[in-house]
Order: C-alpha cells, then sequence, then structure tokens
C-alpha cells in the first residue's frame, strides 16, 4: 500500500499531463458494403449523413483484451512498469462483467497491483470523465501515475436491424497514462443533462425476481435507442460552448489551440464545431472514417493516432471534447 499522505504533503498543487498513449481495435474490418447486404441502407447514404466508411467489429476481442492492449501501448509509450500504475479508470457502457468492473479486470491482467480500480459510465464523454479525475487525484496528491481507459465492445448492445443505428457505431480501446507534469492539463470543463437522457439509451437486464408478477418482467436484452436528430442538436449546440469554457479557463483562444480532437460522432457535428469556433476544418483531425463512433474509446484512439503519426510536438496546445448518452459533455484543453 502507498502512503498517499506523504506524498500528498509533498505534491500538492502540480499538474498533471498526458504522458503516453495506447489504442487497440479489432482484427475484422466490416465496411458499409456489408452493412448493405445486412440492412436498407447505402454506402453513399452513411458517407454523406455521417462520414463514415468502415468499422472495426469485435469477433475474438473483448472490451477487457482491447483496454488491456490499449494500456500495455500506452505503458511502454510513457516508459512506467505495471508497479507504478497507482490509478487505473476505466470509461465504458459495454464492459463484459457487471462485476468485477473492466478496469479491476485491467488492473489483473497487466499486474498493477498498486493501483485503486474502478469503471465510470459517461458514455461517450467517458474517456474525458475520467481525465478529469485523474487529474484531480494527482493534483491533490491521491495518486501519482494513472491508467485511463475508454473501452467499448458495442456492437453487442447494437440493434443489427436497425439501419438508424447499426452504420453509426464501432468497438475498440485507447489509454493514457496520466503523470505529474509542469504543463499538462490547463483546463477541464465538464457538464451532464440528465433531463435530456432519452435521446440515447440502452437499458440494463429488466428485474425479474420471483416477487413479481410475470405481467411484470421483461427479461429480452435491450439495444441501443437513439433519436438522432435530437442528439445531433445536442451535439452541435453543447459542444462548442464546453470548449468556449475550458479555453476561458486555460485563458486562451480558439486560434491558440493546434489541434481540436472531438468525440467521433458524425463528420457533419465536428464540421459545425469547427463552423462555431471560427477554426478550419484542418485542425479537426478524424478516424471516425474508418472506426466509426467507438463511443469512450473514440478520443483516445484519435488521441494515439495523432500522437503515433507525429503530428504532435512538445509544447502545442490541444484540445479534447466529448459528448454522449446521458447526457454528457465535456473539454479539455492541454499542453503536450
Ligand atoms: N440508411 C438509409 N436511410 C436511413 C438510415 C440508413 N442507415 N438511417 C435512417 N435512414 C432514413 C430514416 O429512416 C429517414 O427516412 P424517412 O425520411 O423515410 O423517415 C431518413 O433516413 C432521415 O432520417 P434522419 O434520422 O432524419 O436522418 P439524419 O439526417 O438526421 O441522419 C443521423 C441520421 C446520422 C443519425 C444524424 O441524426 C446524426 O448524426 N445524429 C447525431 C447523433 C449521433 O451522431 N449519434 C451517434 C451516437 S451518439 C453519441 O455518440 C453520443
Amino acid at each position: 500500500m502507498k502512503d498517499f499522505e506523504s506524498f500528498r504533503q509533498e505534491e500538492t498543487g502540480m499538474s498533471a499531463g498526458i504522458v503516453g498513449t495506447g489504442s487497440a481495435l479489432p482484427a475484422r474490418v466490416v465496411s458499409n458494403q456489408e452493412l448493405e447486404r445486412l440492412v436498407d441502407t447505402t454506402d453513399e447514404w452513411i458517407r454523406s449523413r455521417t462520414g463514415i466508411e468502415s468499422r472495426h467489429i469485435a469477433v475474438e476481442e473483448t472490451t477487457t483484451s482491447m483496454a488491456v492492449e490499449a494500456a500495455e501501448k500506452a505503458m511502454k509509450n510513457a516508459g512506467v512498469t505495471a508497479d507504478e500504475i497507482d490509478l487505473i479508470i476505466v470509461g465504458t457502457v459495454s464492459g463484459d462483467m457487471h462485476f468485477p468492473s473492466t478496469a479491476c479486470q485491467v488492473q489483473k491482467e497487466i499486474s498493477a497491483g498498486n493501483a485503486t480500480a474502478f469503471d465510470i459510465n459517461a458514455a461517450c464523454a467517458g474517456f474525458l470523465f475520467g481525465l478529469a479525475i485523474a487529474d484531480a487525484y494527482i493534483r491533490s496528491g491521491m495518486a501519482r501515475t494513472a491508467l485511463i481507459i475508454g473501452a467499448e465492445t458495442l456492437s453487442k448492445l447494437t440493434d443489427w436491424s436497425d439501419r438508424g443505428t447499426c452504420v453509426l457505431f464501432g468497438d475498440g480501446a485507447g489509454a493514457a497514462v496520466v503523470q505529474k507534469k509542469e504543463e499538462g492539463i490547463l483546463s477541464i470543463a465538464q457538464g451532464s443533462d440528465g433531463a435530456g437522457g432519452g435521446a440515447l439509451t440502452c437499458r440494463d437486464r429488466e428485474n425479474s425476481n420471483p416477487f413479481m408478477t410475470q405481467a411484470m418482467m421483461n427479461t429480452d436484452p435491450d439495444h441501443t435507442h437513439m433519436n438522432g436528430q435530437e442528439v445531433y442538436r445536442f451535439a452541435v449546440k453543447t459542444v462548442p460552448v464546453i470548449i468556449e469554457k475550458a479555453l476561458e479557463k486555460a485563458q486562451l483562444g480558439p486560434e491558440d489551440i493546434k489541434f481540436f480532437l472531438l468525440h467521433q460522432a458524425n463528420i457533419r457535428i465536428i464540421e459545425a464545431v469547427a463552423r462555431k469556433l471560427g477554426q478550419p476544418a484542418e485542425k479537426f483531425p478524424t478516424n471516425l472514417q474508418k472506426c466509426g463512433n467507438i463511443s469512450a474509446g473514440s478520443i483516445p484512439v484519435l488521441l494515439d493516432y495523432v500522437h503515433q503519426e507525429g503530428m504532435l510536438q512538445k509544447g502545442d496546445k490541444i484540445v479534447l471534447a466529448g459528448f454522449g448518452g446521458g447526457l454528457t459533455f465535456g473539454a479539455a484543453v492541454l499542453i503536450w
């Protein structure tokens, strides 16, 4: 057990930052043309309405196996050992088990015995919310080295006969190692709108205990339901506002930012946010074309891509921004 009190004394007030990234995608790639054979849709409809061309779908992989692969790559990239990890947070809505949590399963697989591990459900904003918790833990001295993962197997929550949703989602995981850093996370702004949560839902297994009447029971597994237009309006309205709020806290303007890494749900949402912020589309890298919407995995998978491609230089200022079921939304401003 670590003596948290001792390093709270030493290190309170330190800033936290991302020091390594990793990602994992399933081997099976499913094209829009394959979906044309499953439901009444076309490649042209999917591309023009969403920007998505293909997605990775888990066949052999699980949420935990992808989370572990992404975590191991992030640790290698950061140059940290499993023993150093003292906090593991997994953002997911599609873990393999109700319990143990995905985070505890990752802890076991990577042998990070010194860590406190738990999952959070903030849907597509899960990675950002996890980053906010890690930032608070590190700044307060409660943790030194955190592993933040967004991991999803949305394909198991998808109704593969519903053309309105099955074309949108993909599976995968992304991870980041967060440690104290002189300059790292400059600001985070977050929010939730529970009242709007009905726009994007997936019910859990319902209660069917022996004290209920047969008529009360509904044990059919549920799938993802979405009011696409409502989610679209929510995203286009909320994401620019939360980004501006985070920028204001960091005392920066959008022109100071090299890249805006947004949740990869729909190219039209990303383009609308860019317009509202008055920034060129080139500042908004995307991978939704090849990954679809990976919910909590979306931002860290994109961040790892941008990092591995060498697009980030030390000192670059970037924004991460997500929105999703809950409804949840958030943005972080970082110095790389
Ligand atoms: N192929 C062909 N036609 C389709 C498909 C499809 N895959 N899906 C829906 N349609 C049809 C509809 O049935 C409808 O037909 P109708 O006019 O005969 O009734 C027509 O296309 C228009 O449907 P809309 O839902 O109005 O289409 P819209 O232009 O709004 O696009 C979309 C739908 C892409 C879902 C859009 O609303 C959107 O991007 N919403 C944002 C939500 C989002 O990105 N969600 C991702 C998950 S949420 C998250 O990540 C948190």
